[in-house]
C-alpha cells in the first residue's frame, strides 16, 4: 500500500508527466523542424561512438591539424591515462646516453713513448722539474710534506706484483702519497714503470681544515709545487709524471692520444657523477689484462658515490667487483 501512495506521489511530479508529454508532442508535431534537429543530432552521435577507433582509449585524445590544404595532416596523440607508463631506457644498456663515453680511443701508443709524448703534449717539451723549486717557491715548501688516505695500502703492492705494470695511471693524486708509494714498489720489482698522475692539484674547498700545512700564495694553494717537491724527494723524477688539469679532460684527451695502461687507479671526486665519469673514461684507457682499482669504496660520502658508481658500471659492463681492505678491484 505505501509502494503505491508513493509511485503515485512521485508520478504526479515527474517533469515528463504523460499530459505534458503529449501537449509538447503535439507542439513538436505542428513545427517539425526542432524535432528534425534533435533526431539529427542524435544519430551525429550514434554514428560517431559506433565508428569511433577500437584502438584508442576513452582517455586518449587525439588533435588532428592540418596547416594548408597542400600540407599533410598532422596528428598528435597525448597520453592521459593511468596507462602503465612508457617502458624508459634501460640503465644498464650500454648503449644508453648515461653509459656513452666518447668515441673508441686511437691506437694504442707503445709504453715506451709515453713519458716523451706527455713531456711534449703537456709541458711543450719541457720537464715540470727542471730548475724546480723556482726561487719565489723554495721558502714556501717543506722538504717532505706527504699525506694520503689508505695510499700504502697492501692492494698496491698486491696488484703492482702481480701486473708488473709499464704504465700506471692515477686520477687523483693530492700530495704524491699513493703515486710514490707505487714508485717505491715498481723500483724493487726492477720494472722501468711510468706513473701518470691526473690532478688539477685545487684540492676540494675546506681541505685545508683537515690537512695541515699546505702552502699558499695569493689565494693560490700550493698542492702541485709540494707534490713536485716529494717526487724530488723520493728521488722519483724520472718515474712520476703530473697531468695538471681536470680528470674528465685529462681522460679524454690521453683516449685521443693512444696512452693507455696497465693499471689505473681511481681516486679523485668521490660523489657519484665525479667517480662514474672518471671510472668509464679510465677504463677506455686499460690495455688489455690491465687492472683497474679504486679507493674508498666503503665510504659513505654521497650515499655510498664511489660503490654505487663502481657497482653500477660492473653490472653494465658485466665485470666482477673485488675488495681489496678499502679497494674495489676490476679485473
Ligand atoms: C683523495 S685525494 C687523492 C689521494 C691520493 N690518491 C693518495 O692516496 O695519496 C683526491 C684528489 O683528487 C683531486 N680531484 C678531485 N676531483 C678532481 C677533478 N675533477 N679533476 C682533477 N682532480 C680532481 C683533488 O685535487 C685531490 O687532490
Amino acid at each position: 500500500m505505501k509502494d503505491d501512495q508513493d509511485h503515485h506521489h512521485q508520478q504526479h511530479h515527474h517533469p515528463f508527466h504523460h499530459r505534458r508529454f503529449w501537449k509538447l508532442s503535439g507542439n513538436y508535431l505542428r513545427n517539425p523542424k526542432p524535432a528534425a534537429y534533435l533526431i539529427l543530432l542524435i544519430l551525429t552521435y550514434a554514428l560517431g561512438y559506433f565508428t569511433a577507433s577500437p584502438s584508442l582509449s576513452s582517455n586518449q585524445i587525439t588533435t588532428t591539424a592540418a596547416t594548408s590544404s597542400s600540407t599533410p595532416t598532422v596528428s598528435t596523440t597525448l597520453t592521459t591515462c593511468n596507462c602503465p607508463p612508457a617502458a624508459s631506457p634501460p640503465i644498464l644498456d650500454k648503449n644508453n646516453d648515461h653509459n656513452r663515453f666518447g668515441p673508441e680511443c686511437a691506437n694504442p701508443i707503445p709504453p715506451e713513448l709515453t713519458r716523451s709524448t706527455i713531456l711534449n703534449r703537456v709541458f711543450n717539451g719541457t720537464s715540470p722539474y727542471d730548475n724546480f723549486p723556482p726561487p719565489h717557491l723554495a721558502n714556501l715548501l717543506l722538504p717532505k710534506r706527504v699525506k694520503g688516505w689508505g695510499s700504502n695500502g697492501a692492494v698496491f703492492e698486491n696488484l703492482i706484483n702481480k701486473v708488473r705494470p709499464k704504465v700506471i695511471i692515477e686520477v687523483g693524486t693530492f700530495l704524491g702519497a699513493s703515486a710514490t708509494h707505487m714508485a717505491g714498489l715498481t723500483r724493487q720489482l726492477g720494472l722501468d714503470t711510468q706513473i701518470l698522475c691526473l690532478d688539477d692539484f685545487r684540492g676540494w674547498l675546506g681541505f685545508r681544515d683537515r690537512t695541515e700545512y699546505v702552502p699558499i700564495q695569493n689565494g693560490d694553494v700550493l698542492l702541485m709545487a709540494q707534490f713536485l717537491q716529494n717526487v724530488v724527494y723520493y728521488n722519483a723524477t724520472e718515474s712520476i709524471l703530473p697531468i695538471p688539469f681536470s680528470t674528465g679532460s685529462t681522460l679524454q684527451k690521453l683516449c685521443e692520444m693512444g696512452v693507455m695502461a696497465d693499471l689505473i687507479e681511481v681516486d679523485a671526486g668521490h660523489d657519484f657523477h665525479s667517480a662514474w665519469s672518471d671510472i668509464n673514461w679510465a677504463h677506455k684507457l686499460l690495455r688489455p689484462g690491465g687492472v683497474m682499482f679504486g679507493h674508498d669504496y666503503h665510504t659513505k660520502y654521497d650515499n655510498r658515490g664511489v660503490r654505487r658508481a663502481v657497482d653500477l658500471f660492473a653490472k653494465v659492463h658485466g665485470f666482477k667487483v673485488k675488495v681489496d681492505g678499502q679497494h674495489w678491484v676490476i679485473e
